[in-house]
């Protein structure tokens, strides 16, 4: 399983647009039903309105249909020498959109990767408005 989410990351990635950092990201998230929603990087010369890889397989998962509980596991990829660690701003919105128990693998482009959990990016998590 892990080799497999590792590789839809891979093919995600090359589907980045990343012409100003010219650092491609790919994200693959498995779901319950076998199916894989990819996402990769897309930047923008006014550069605060880049999207990251696994922020943009997230938003693709819920416009496909699917609810967080869909989600089994998600990967991120880029070329790291350690695995890739998701930005802040990907962490709040995986508190967001993937179930609590998601497991979640961070690899960089030699295969070497950590699994890891949202409790662990993301712990103290800002989750109740009232
Ligand atoms: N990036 C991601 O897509 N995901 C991450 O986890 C880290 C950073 C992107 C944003 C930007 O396009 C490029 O990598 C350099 O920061």
């Amino acid at each position: 399983m892990i080799q497999r989410i590792i590789d839809e990351a891979k093919k995600a990635r090359e589907l980045s647009y990343s012409p100003y950092s010219n650092f491609k990201v790919g994200a693959a998230i498995l779901m319950k039903d076998g199916k894989y929603i990819h996402g990769a990087n897309i930047e923008n010369v006014s550069y605060g309105l880049t999207n990251c890889a696994e922020r943009n397989a997230m938003f693709r998962m819920i416009l496909e249909g699917y609810k967080k509980e869909d989600a089994v596991a998600i990967c991120v990829i880029g070329q790291t020498k350690q695995p890739i660690s998701p930005c802040g701003a990907c962490r709040q919105v995986m508190a967001e959109l993937l179930p609590r128990d998601v497991k979640i693998i961070l690899a960089n482009m030699d295969d070497l990767y950590k699994e890891t959990t949202l409790d662990e990016l993301i712990p103290y998590l800002f989750e109740e408005i009232e």
